[in-house]
């Protein structure tokens, strides 16, 4: 377990998240349960903010919505400074709801409906960042429509193969994001982009994949951008003030993963900045305001799941099957990247480990694992079962399948919980229903 001052285990032996017995928890608010740590978020925010201010000339930490997104969360980030990454009207919403400045928002995808860009350029969303050639042309005509300029970044491939899942690499060359510096594509939407009007183009953007511990694949992307960045400089004499180098840092799932620190993380972001220093430097270029847009690692290891343990089934000599009540339907992850998580007896965390288990949900499918061989105490119906560092792309990646009720989400500090998100009730699942 990567423990922490807010993740521990108490002196009944119970796992203690935020200064509160994941017992207390459940009694209050039953399972399954989301629960985000949220002293762990902050102090994430923190090292980003600080580092990035004091080792780099000026820049802003945004914070990617895609891996949680709900109100509170922009109230949270709001208070360190960030900005925030949105690739929806619907995080551009909730972010406003929250009263977040959308001038504080970079809108990305890579086909955003009409009326998602309408909704952006009449918030004044900050950037919009282009990924097709008449995202341009479409960016370009509502902002003239409303008698605007939209500050534009272009998103493009810098051809950097991130060691990460297939899924989550996001800047091989047969990406369906971006414009390929390699193969010309990007000069030729820059050369578009600045013929139109009423886009102005600030910069450019890449995100080279995600779930990311090798500093290499970032500095590689920044020779590559920074040579492109002097390609275009050269070619159009464009003084472009802004770069965006994505998210994508890793954090601790099971121990295949490293075990970061806070001020691990910072020494990423430090890396990041000293090579982005170096190369502008040897490039001769003008400092740009730099952008990350880290998610996973903001809100990834501050968020547990909380389950109770149902139906125990050991097939003789082949595998023992631990039923919880969640599932794919509150956290996808395996059934869609064969993702790892490390799992632990929440009442029991000083017993031995003496039993290995596949634990799957509840959900009328065979690929509805949350992981797989994890080693437990034995376990009985009743028990609470954590699985830990679920705050990233779980609650936000949840549906209803099998009309499961998506659960409560909880924020905790300094012994105190809170609900960030209300659990659904069946009235919600047939609400919308004719
Ligand atoms: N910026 C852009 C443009 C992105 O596409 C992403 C993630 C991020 C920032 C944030 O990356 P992070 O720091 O969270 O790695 N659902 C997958 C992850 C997909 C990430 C997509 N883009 C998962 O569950 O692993």
């Amino acid at each position: 377990m990567n423990t922490r001052k807010t993740l521990k285990v108490n002196e009944n032996n119970h796992l203690e998240i935020g200064g509160i017995d994941s017992a207390v928890l459940v009694e209050q608010f039953g399972t399954p349960l989301y629960v985000m740590d949220i002293e762990h978020i902050e102090n994430m925010c923190k090292a980003y903010s600080d580092t990035l201010k004091k080792e780099y000339y000026d820049g802003r930490i945004y914070y990617a919505s895609k891996a949680f997104c709900c109100k509170e969360i922009y109230r949270i980030i709001d208070k360190f400074g960030l900005g925030a990454d949105a690739v929806s009207e619907g995080e551009m919403f909730t972010a406003k709801s929250a009263g977040f400045n959308l001038e504080k928002v970079i809108f990305h995808g890579n086909n955003k409906s009409h009326s998602e860009i309408e909704y952006a350029v009449t918030n004044s969303v900050g950037f919009i960042v282009i990924d097709s050639m008449d995202d341009a042309d479409i960016v370009n005509e509502i902002s003239k429509k409303h008698s605007k300029v939209q500050p534009v970044l272009i998103r493009v491939n810098p051809s950097v193969e991130a060691h990460t899942h297939r899924f989550i690499q996001t800047a091989t060359p047969d990406s369906k994001f971006g414009f390929s510096i390699e193969n010309g594509d990007a000069l030729e939407i820059v050369k578009k982009v600045i013929s139109l009007s009423n886009i102005s183009l600030k910069g450019f953007h890449c995100h080279i994949g995600s779930q990311i511990f090798e500093k290499q694949g970032f500095i590689l992307a920044i020779r590559k951008m920074t040579d492109f960045y002097k390609t275009v400089k050269e070619n159009f004499s464009l003084y472009l003030p802004v770069i965006n180098l994505g998210g994508g840092i890793g954090i601790w799932y099971t121990d295949e993963d490293a075990k970061y620190s806070y001020s691990d993380y910072a020494d990423f972001v430090s890396t990041i900045c000293s090579e982005l220093k170096r190369c502008v430097k040897e490039k001769n270029l003008e400092i740009p305001y730099l952008i990350l847009e880290p998610g996973r690692s903001i809100v990834g290891e501050a968020g547990i799941t909380l389950y109770t343990v149902g139906a125990v089934k050991k097939i003789k000599g082949l595998k023992n099957y631990l039923s919880i009540d969640g599932g794919m339907f509150e956290n996808p992850r395996y059934a869609l990247y064969q993702a790892k998580y490390s799992a632990v007896a929440a009442t029991s965390m000083n017993e031995e480990l003496t039993e290995q288990y596949s634990i799957v949900g509840k959900c009328c499918e065979s690929g509805d694992i949350i992981t797989e061989n994890t080693l437990l105490p034995e376990m009985k119906r009743g028990d609470l079962l954590a699985v830990l560092s679920t705050g990233a792309y779980n609650y936000s990646m949840s549906s209803n399948y099998n009309r499961n009720k998506i659960p409560t989400v909880v924020g905790v500090k300094n012994g105190k919980a809170f609900v960030m998100v209300k659990g659904q009730t069946l009235d919600d699942l047939i609400k919308l229903d004719v």
